[in-house]
């Protein structure tokens, strides 16, 4: 269920909206005599423009804190701060019978800390060590998205280089350690208690492990038989699994699956209203041309010039001196999540049905199909006259279809005086995939009525 809501995103997002010249759904070419007098805003011919990011940033946005999306794109773009309320459950597993006095790393699911509760010659080989602690006062946090925490080259950890050294580091892929001392000592400055990240399930760097929580138990466990074996051989492989090492260690992505899809991954609450996307192509203009003709897979930041770099980290001063939750209101995720709903699968249908259009009665039934996709907003009056040889008459369909989620938060003047610069860059990317949708879905629709 999960994998197909989301292969439905990426067909919305990736196909209908960056290659606009290939979308198979293509508005049919208007008459050569045709002179447009609607609004060239509501022009069904108008693509959106083939550096757009409207999409990536809806996208990214919506699949905040959840595992599958971050993992299929694993080149996080969004630093976003959060807090872990009160009262909730943190785990560490380790070798060591002492609390850690230095920064380390907490998972949100005892699964995932399991897999590091080890016996070593320096507790006397004797059980391993599982730390429970609970959150006491907001824990406040940085989350950057992607598989952050995969310790690998090729994008996924870019961002938190950027963030802490200023350029991406890829000879400091492994030197975790390194890494979360210089953010954590970094962070201190502006209060964040820890970095949230996601590998196979959702982690938090957390730097003070005497502040904010307390240790609920710290308790001596048994580790199992072959805790840890080394690499098996191949052959064993598939005895192995069966084995009641690989049963555990299956738990933990088992656990990271859980927080799959929308919501996510909910014990840390972003605040959207102080996001920085580095698909904003106003302040990261750099990036536009580092991106051109990649596929989305691949999109990194290691391209970022100089003065793109200095408006990062101004923007980061900025949204981590703000206090939090300040912004208009506006639930952000829901809305992105209506319109995902609203069409994300009947365009996986449509684009099927459209696959096997070749007769009259195929045909009927994809009008039919496009028919009901925009049924709410097609007016009484929307028809096209007998001699009719434009669409002008579907552009107020057009119209309330691409605006109906938000033109009153675009328009009411007491959204806009709250609204920060992170929702106006989240809205923007709503209305641009609003309109793209309906600009295709509609314009199909009324091709058929005039046929
Ligand atoms: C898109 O970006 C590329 C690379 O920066 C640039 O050459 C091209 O002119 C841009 N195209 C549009 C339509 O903005
Ligand atoms: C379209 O139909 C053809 C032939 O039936 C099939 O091979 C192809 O995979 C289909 N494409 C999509 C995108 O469904
Ligand atoms: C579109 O068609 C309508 C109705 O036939 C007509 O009144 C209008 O002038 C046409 N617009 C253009 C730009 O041709």
């Amino acid at each position: 269920m999960g994998f197909r809501r989301w292969s439905y995103l990426v067909f919305l997002s990736c196909a209908a909206l960056t290659r606009s010249v290939q979308i198979p759904i293509q508005v049919p070419t208007p008459p050569p005599n045709f002179k447009s007098t609607m609004p060239d805003i509501w022009d069904f011919n108008a693509t959106p423009s083939l550096n757009s990011t409207s999409h990536f940033i809806f996208d990214t946005v919506g699949s905040l804190a959840q595992q599958w999306t971050n993992t299929r794109y694993r080149n996080g773009h969004t630093v976003v701060p959060g807090t872990v309320p009160v009262g909730t459950l943190l785990y560490h597993g380790t070798d060591q019978p002492e609390v850690p006095t230095e920064p380390d790393w907490i998972a949100t699911d005892p699964d995932h800390s399991y897999v590091f509760c080890r016996t070593s010659s320096a507790s006397g080989n004797s059980g391993c060590w599982h730390l429970t602690l609970v959150v006491t006062r907001p824990l406040r946090v940085l989350y950057f998205d992607g598989s952050s925490a995969a310790k690998m080259q090729g994008g996924p950890m870019d961002s938190q280089d950027i963030t802490v050294w200023g350029q991406v580091k890829p000879e400091w892929t492994w030197n975790e350690r390194k890494r979360i001392n210089d953010l954590c000592e970094w962070g201190r400055k502006f209060g964040l208690d820890g970095f949230m990240r996601m590998e196979v399930d959702f982690e938090i760097m957390l730097c003070d492990f005497a502040n904010g929580v307390e240790v609920v138990s710290h308790l001596n466990l048994d580790p199992g038989k072959d805790a840890h074996p080394g690499d098996p051989e191949p052959e064993l492989l598939s005895s192995l699994f069966l084995s009641p090492t690989y049963v555990l260690q299956y738990r933990s992505i088992e656990a990271g699956r859980w927080h799959n899809t929308y919501p996510g991954e909910t014990r840390v609450k972003l605040d959207l209203s102080r996001l920085i996307s580095f698909y904003d192509t106003n302040l990261f203009p750099s990036l536009v041309f580092a991106r051109f003709g990649q596929e989305r897979w691949k999109h990194r930041l290691q391209e970022l010039n100089t003065v793109d770099l200095k408006t990062f980290q101004a923007r980061l001063l900025e949204i981590l001196k703000q206090s939090d939750h300040a912004g208009s209101g506006v639930d952000w995720s829901t809305l992105i999540h209506v319109v995902v709903n609203r069409y994300a699968e009947r365009l996986e249908i449509l684009h099927h049905l459209l696959n096997t259009t070749s007769t009259a009665q195929h045909a009927k039934r994809a009008q039919g199909h496009l028919r009901s996709m925009v049924v709410q907003h097609i007016l009484y009056t929307s028809m096209p006259s007998s001699e009719s040889t434009n669409y002008s008459w579907a552009a107020p369909v057009y119209e309330d279809c691409a605006t109906t989620h938000t033109r009153y938060i675009s328009s009411a003047p007491s959204l806009s005086v709250r609204m920060s610069k992170s929702e106006s860059l989240i809205l923007h990317s709503i209305q641009e995939v609003s309109k793209e949708i309906c600009r295709v879905v509609v314009g199909m629709w009324a091709g058929g009525v005039e046929l």
